[in-house]
């Protein structure tokens, strides 16, 4: 099996080409390098033993696409291209409409005129924007109190894939919304390795511990959870690579929508506690003001994904603390 990897030398994108590579499959990446490095494709070599095809190309060139989609026959495109920091979307939100859902539109424009009838794309929790329940489930309403443009993306970009499953019978999708990925290979080759400020948790540990900034800002304390920070459902990149897999095993027609996630929350305090177990080292942190249109607490429920992908996430939050120290030290 043939696969276009859209944003595959990205963070999950990378993790994920991995994964596919060691199972056997083909795989050719389309990536424009504005958040990731072409070093990426070496290290998969190393790991894997195995070269991805690379096209260094921004999706919003559809003629540089469709010559891609010529060139090759494709069984089936991986979506992960797109801007994800949040606090950006605010400021710039057509740039984060055009780059996310206009480079979709001319992802799907070329499948349809080269025939590609599968897609798995990378969703978000946030789509679920605010809900009177922590524990989210697939089922439940999604557009309502998404606080910022990058959310909205992955909104009408789930919605424009059910109006193309619509309008097509032969039309597959996978939608995959996952929680808050963290870790890395254990190899400690590859990482989450953002061009610029990071805004997420886990690359600010990163940052920190590195003395690249001086302390943690953990955003707030007097949370509604049990030790009053807010409460996440953090997942190793692996096993999120590894959802991917099993979703692409069990396409068919329509629309599906699963949530990758372990099902368990981690507090602020518990990850700071859980780097400083792996590492021996102490974290510096001070406790600020809440962050604006932070939530309380949200984990995802995987009952559907173990049912129907046959997929559980194995990996846990102390795991990929190791891993990410030995991407950060190299031990
Ligand atoms: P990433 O930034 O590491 O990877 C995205 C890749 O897409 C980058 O390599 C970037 O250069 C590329 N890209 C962006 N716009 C492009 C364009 N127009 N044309 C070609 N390439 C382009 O991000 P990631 O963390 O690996 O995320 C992958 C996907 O998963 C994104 O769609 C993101 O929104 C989604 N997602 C991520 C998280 C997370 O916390 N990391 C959570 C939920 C969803
Ligand atoms: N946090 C801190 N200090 C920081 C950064 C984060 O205390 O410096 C806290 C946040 O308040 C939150 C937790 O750590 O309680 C996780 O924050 P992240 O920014 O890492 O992740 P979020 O869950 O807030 O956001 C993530 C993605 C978004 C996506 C959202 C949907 O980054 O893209 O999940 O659930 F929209």
């Amino acid at each position: 099996m043939k696969i276009l990897v859209t944003g595959g030398t990205g963070y999950i994108g990378s993790h994920t080409v991995i994964e596919l590579l060691n199972l056997g499959f083909e795989v050719d990446i389309v990536d424009n390098l504005f958040n990731s490095k072409i070093t990426v494709l070496d290290k998969i070599e190393s790991i894997t033993g195995k070269r991805p095809g690379f096209f260094e190309l921004d999706l919003l060139n559809k003629s540089g696409l469709e010559k891609i989609f010529e060139a090759s026959k494709y069984d089936l495109v991986v979506h992960f291209a797109g801007l994800k920091a949040v606090g950006e979307s605010v400021e710039k939100p057509l740039t984060y409409y055009e780059n996310n859902v206009t480079g979709t539109i001319y992802l799907l424009d070329c499948m349809k005129k080269y025939c590609v009838e599968k897609i798995v794309f990378s969703s978000s929790a946030t789509v679920y924007g605010e809900q009177d329940a922590s524990r989210l489930t697939e089922e439940m309403q999604t557009g309502i109190g998404i606080t910022n443009p990058y959310g909205r993306t992955k909104f009408m970009i789930e919605e424009i894939l059910k109006d193309v499953a619509n309008s097509d019978a032969n039309f597959s999708a996978i939608i995959l919304r996952y929680f808050n990925p963290i870790g890395n290979h254990p190899s400690g080759l590859i990482g989450e390795d953002p061009n610029g400020i990071p805004n997420n948790l886990m690359p600010i540990i990163m940052r920190v511990a590195q003395g690249k900034s001086p302390e943690l800002k953990v955003y707030g304390d007097d949370y509604p959870t049990p030790d009053g920070s807010g409460v996440r459902d953090y997942i190793h990149v692996v096993d999120l690579a590894k959802g991917h897999v099993a979703a692409i095993n069990k396409m068919k027609p329509g629309v599906e929508i699963y949530n990758l996630g372990t099902g368990r929350g981690t507090s602020v305090f518990e990850m700071i506690k859980a780097f400083e177990k792996a590492s021996g080292e102490k974290l510096p942190f001070v406790i600020t003001e809440r962050r604006a249109g932070d939530l309380a607490e949200i984990f995802a429920d995987t009952t559907k994904a173990e049912r129907e992908l046959g997929w559980k996430a194995k990996l846990t939050v102390g795991d990929a603390m190791k891993d990410t120290i030995r991407f950060l030290y190299g031990k």
